[in-house]
């Protein structure tokens, strides 16, 4: 449909009026602008990539690896194939955006993005670095996209520099999370990057908070580090500040501070290389062909580390059925909990975007009885 309003465009012909090899030049001229978006910048994207894994090891010393004993966390794993079935680049951003508006209205702690790499690819490079242009697959793509949105505003120019995957961006709504703060707003912590620049009078570093002046804080770290910063409630820009670890605002103030993205090379890949210590405790897997109950009566075990995973156009049927890792297994095999949420759907599809709306409505109830109440 696109195809043919971007040709109508172009053109400036009625649609019926359109010669097999003109769509068949159209299709190839989407493809080439998606595969250029991908290999261009290819060295560039290598470095913003090498510096997100120093920034992840450096922001917190470690203390943020694994979340020990701290509150529960929710993470949904969703199928990167689904930018693959896009039109053009500027409707896979505009997908890209209504995952980031859910998991950010839905308090979502960590998003991870699973490709569907055969074994022989796993072991190439294009799977253990996503930036390789041969990787043809939707998923860094909306791993990068996902992280942009993440980015308070004012650090976006420092962490992300110039790539055509993000040509779009700019038209999407912004997530406005708590940790998206305005030059006039003042919170109790603050995200910022590392500067190249001394800090006057301190062995400490400067960094910019997104307010007039930039603050110390007194730990030494190398340039352009993504970091949580706590300003309290003394306005003294002057004030040496500290570095926290990016969950505190949330364990020990209740605001939400946004997603971690990950990149999965295939679906069991999600919960082998989990983050959190002991792992996900509880897996969830979202169908039309899962069980219906009604979300009242779900019952969610109590749990540390919660995971709903959602598919792409086939489903996590085929996500399971093309994972060596599950040999043959039932898709029911690799979940706790096999679900349809939206159990009379007049549409013969939903489409992943809107189960992700409606299942994480659904689950809203059952997580909070599973946790006593309180907030994961
Ligand atoms: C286009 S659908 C895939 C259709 C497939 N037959 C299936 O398994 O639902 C894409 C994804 O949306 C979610 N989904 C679609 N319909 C759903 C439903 N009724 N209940 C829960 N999730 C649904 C699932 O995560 C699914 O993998």
């Amino acid at each position: 449909m696109n195809l043919l309003l971007g040709l109508i465009k172009t053109l400036n012909k009625p649609p019926h009026s359109f010669t097999d090899t003109e769509l068949s030049n159209a299709r190839s001229e989407y493809l080439t602008e998606l595969r250029q978006a991908r290999d261009s910048s290819k060295e560039e994207e290598q470095r913003i990539i090498e510096k997100e894994e120093e920034e992840d090891e450096e922001k917190t010393n470690g203390e943020e690896k694994k979340n020990e004993g701290g509150r529960p966390t929710v993470t949904i794993a969703i199928a990167g194939s689904i930018i693959n079935n896009t039109q053009s680049l500027e409707l896979a951003t505009r997908l890209a955006g209504q995952i980031a508006r859910a998991s950010t209205i839905f308090r979502i702690d960590e998003i991870v993005v699973f490709d569907n790499k055969s074994s022989s690819e796993i072991n190439s490079s294009s799977v253990t670095n996503p930036s390789d242009s041969n990787n043809e697959s939707g998923a860094p793509f909306l791993v990068r996209i996902l992280k942009y949105l993440e980015t308070p505003q004012y650090l976006r120019k420092t962490l992300f520099p110039k790539h055509n995957y993000l040509r779009f961006v700019g038209m999407l709504p912004p997530l406005d999370a708590p940790h998206h703060l305005r030059k006039h707003e003042w919170e109790q912590y603050r995200e910022g990057v590392t500067l190249r620049e001394k800090a006057p009078n301190s062995e400490g570093t400067l960094v910019d908070v997104g307010l007039d002046k930039c603050v110390v804080v007194d730990q030494v770290l190398s340039p352009g580090v993504r970091v949580t910063v706590a300003m309290g409630t003394n306005r003294d820009l002057d004030l040496v500040r500290q570095i926290v670890p990016p969950s505190k605002p949330r364990e020990e103030g209740g605001m939400y501070w946004g997603y971690k993205v990950r990149y999965a090379s295939h679906l069991s890949s999600v919960f082998k290389e989990c983050p959190f210590e002991g792992g996900y405790d509880y897996l969830i897997g979202t169908s039309e062909h899962g069980l219906k109950i009604s979300s009242s009566e779900l019952k969610i075990p109590t749990f540390r580390h919660l995971l709903i995973a959602f598919g792409g156009l086939a489903g996590l049927e085929e996500s399971v059925e093309e994972d060596n890792q599950y040999k043959g297994k039932n898709v029911r095999e690799a979940f706790n909990i096999y679900l349809n949420t939206c159990p009379h759907q007049g549409s013969r599809t939903i489409r992943t975007e809107e189960a992700m709306f409606i299942s994480l409505q659904y689950f809203q109830e059952p997580i909070s009885r599973a946790i006593g109440g309180g907030e994961a």
